[in-house]
């Protein structure tokens, strides 16, 4: 019988195999789908709240994956690295994500992580850095990314943000939530970031 995980693995890969770019596609043809499910408790989240929100605001290609986590939220196991004392409480009400494949996720995968960040209205995710390459794909726009010393730039929804390893990034978000698409390779999948200046750590 399918279940809601399968049914969020089969919705996640039907969006990256919708966006057209060179990096994207490499990424999704590396990827081993036939992933064994990993049992996991839901874990809910005052970020789950903006779900509502994005699934308005998704553009159509993105809008299947934005509902269908806004449905099911409630049964995911949605998580958070950072603590009130890295980036402050309030940064917690507004900050989480779903890893849906990877170390821990609910699919099992040693070479790759991948899930969902979501990030709250008007809050600053300061730079940080972390061994394994990241490629990021904004579902909602209006968000601004930040990169090694260049400054903050919006990006738009189905934009491909590249990080690659050890570059710092940062985002700032605007008026509106963001829902962003990550995926993880070619370093320790559940590395903690570093974040300058503090012995602080998070992931993403
Ligand atoms: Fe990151």
């Amino acid at each position: 019988m399918k279940t809601v995980f399968d049914e969020l693995l089969q919705q996640f890969q039907a969006y990256l195999r919708s966006v057209d770019n060179a990096l994207v596609r490499d990424a999704v043809t590396r990827i081993g789908w036939d992933m064994p499910a990993r049992p996991a408790e839901p874990h809910r989240l005052p970020c789950l709240a903006y779900l509502d929100r994005v699934a308005e605001l998704a553009p159509p290609d993105a809008k299947p994956l934005a509902r269908f986590l806004a449905t099911h939220r409630n049964d995911l196991r949605w998580g958070q690295t950072y603590s009130a004392a890295d980036f402050g409480a309030e940064f917690l009400t507004r900050y989480g994500w779903l890893e849906v494949f990877g170390t821990r996720g609910h699919f099992v995968n040693e070479e790759v992580a991948a899930g969902l960040l979501i990030l709250g209205p008007d809050i600053v995710y300061p730079d940080h850095h972390h061994i394994a390459e990241e490629i990021y794909i904004p579902l909602t726009g209006g968000t601004e990314w930040r990169m090694g010393e260049g400054g903050f730039r919006q990006r738009e929804a189905g934009e491909v943000i590249h990080h690659p390893s050890d570059v710092s990034h940062a985002m700032r978000t605007g008026s509106q939530p963001l829902l962003a698409l990550y995926i993880w390779r070619g370093g320790p999948l559940a590395q903690k970031s570093t974040i300058p200046g503090t012995v602080a750590q998070g992931r993403s």
